[in-house]
């Protein structure tokens, strides 16, 4: 079969050669950005001239019957034609006849690959940033009915201070938040048309670069046509923002998933995103969960794969640059997928108050508070944590905590303590008393969600 590129070759590649070489198999993902970037070319040929109106309408005709075909699944392609550029150029041939060929005047499948990927990733990053929009409202959700809920708080994994629970969803919030808005900075970028870049160097035809642009929703053109056939810094800028995003999603995991053990128990998931055990009928496994989590490895594995591609080409487009798209598709299938299982599995979580509450009456989160307490009255902190240490070792020794010592115990640790210590023990106490901006204090939590609201409804 003949190469479209085929005028200069005595010899014709073996099959086996030509699928080791074909993105088709991958790059089809990209056939309809594909022909949106053709119908904005052709149309900025026949407005600058280069092609006669006859001329355009045909290939106009014939670009729309392809999508129609394409939204239908009816296209066939094939491995000789290499990638989804010769492919829809060879179909388009076969059915508007030579008139077809003159759709890549002035452009070259360098900027138009580059292209396409602006256009798809534009595309996606919007999407994702709703997915994002939406597992925000779904955390706001459950802060909502949570304010007043206590749990322990950790640092090393052990307890530490006890905190509202909408505080500790919240904080994933803000992580979100982030994320959004580092995605929406990235389009400030990704909005940039590298159409009529030609191979690497421009081209001789009269083109209107502007006016292409303008068609395909982009707000600038790339300044240089090397940079623009070469960069794929707006893939990798996704990258990093996806790998954040799924770094995130994963420590929320970890903590769904310890928090669905019978150890902690402070959560349940929904049947929907829990299995059951072939062989142990008591269990319910957080797989939805433990799935995040494993599929961050291959999101940073994309973006270290694509870093290290381009480390070493030289300028301009290189073949290894086909390389770049399986890991950006799969980015984005992982980060959309992982988005949506996580405001699902959020809105529907269960949770154990009560288990929670008792949780926070077992331990001696409310240790610091006793030192402070002694410290406002004008014992020195030092000196505070250790008549309050002592006092922790006693309660470790008799199997109590802090709140069961009676009223003699604390006056012969330190004539200071009052009767208004059991208040001032309470975890509901220590959670309310946290009012400094940004802290656990309900009143901080309560201000903090209303504020977060105004950021999901300016989205
Ligand atoms: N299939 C190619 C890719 O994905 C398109 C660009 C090819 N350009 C070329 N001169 N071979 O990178």
């Amino acid at each position: 079969m003949m190469k479209l590129w085929g005028g200069r070759f005595t010899k014709s590649a073996e099959e086996w050669v030509d699928a080791f070489g074909a993105s088709i198999p991958f790059d089809k993902e990209l056939v309809q950005e594909d022909i949106e970037g053709s119908l904005a070319h052709v149309q900025m040929l026949e407005y600058c001239n280069i092609l006669t109106e006859e001329e355009a309408s045909t290939i106009k005709t014939g670009l729309h019957t392809l999508m129609e075909k394409a939204e239908k699944d009816e296209l066939e392609y094939s491995v000789q034609n290499e990638d989804i550029h010769l492919n829809l150029e060879k179909l388009l041939t076969d059915e508007i006849g030579p008139v077809g060929g003159k759709l890549h005047t002035g452009r070259s499948r360098n900027d138009q690959i580059a292209t396409d990927m602006h256009l798809y990733l534009k595309k996606h990053t919007k999407e994702i940033m709703d997915n994002i929009k939406q597992l925000q409202q779904a955390l706001l959700g459950q802060a909502g009915q949570h304010v007043e809920t206590i749990i322990p708080g950790y640092t090393h994994l052990q307890r530490a201070q006890p905190v509202s629970f909408a505080h500790h969803l919240m904080a994933y919030f803000w992580m979100l938040e982030r994320d959004y808005t580092r995605l929406e900075d990235s389009l400030k970028r990704l909005n940039t048309s590298p159409l009529g870049a030609g191979a690497l160097a421009g081209t001789t035809f009269p083109i209107d670069r502007e006016y292409a642009a303008e068609l395909l929703g982009f707000d600038a053109v790339y300044e240089n046509s090397l940079d623009a056939v070469s960069d794929r810094d707006f893939i990798l800028e996704f990258m990093s923002a996806a790998s954040m995003i799924m770094m995130h999603l994963s420590r929320f995991s970890e903590e769904l998933i310890l928090w669905s053990s019978q150890e902690f128990n402070f959560v349940e998931l929904d049947d929907t995103f829990a299995t059951g055990s072939s062989i142990m009928p008591q269990k319910k496994n957080p797989d939805m969960a433990e799935l995040v989590r494993g599929k961050t490895g291959r999101v940073y594995g994309n973006f270290v794969s694509l870093l290290t591609l381009l480390k070493g080409l030289p300028l301009a487009y290189n073949k290894d640059m086909q390389e770049d798209k399986e890991g950006m598709f799969d980015t984005v299938t992982t980060l959309e997928g992982s988005l949506k299982i996580f405001s699902g599995m959020i809105e529907t979580m269960n949770v154990n108050t009560g288990v929670m509450e008792k949780e926070t009456h077992s331990d001696f989160s409310n240790a610091t508070e006793l030192a402070d307490y002694l410290a406002a009255k004008g014992l020195p902190f030092r000196e505070a944590h250790e008549v309050v240490g002592k006092l922790v070792l006693k309660c470790i020794e008799k199997g109590m905590y802090l709140l069961d010592l009676s009223m003699e115990e604390y006056k012969t640790a330190s004539t200071l303590f009052e009767e208004d210590i059991y208040e001032v023990l309470k975890p509901s106490t220590v959670v309310a008393r946290r009012n400094s901006a940004g802290g656990t204090g309900f009143d901080q939590v309560r201000h903090a969600i209303e504020k977060a609201q105004d950021k999901v409804q300016e989205k």
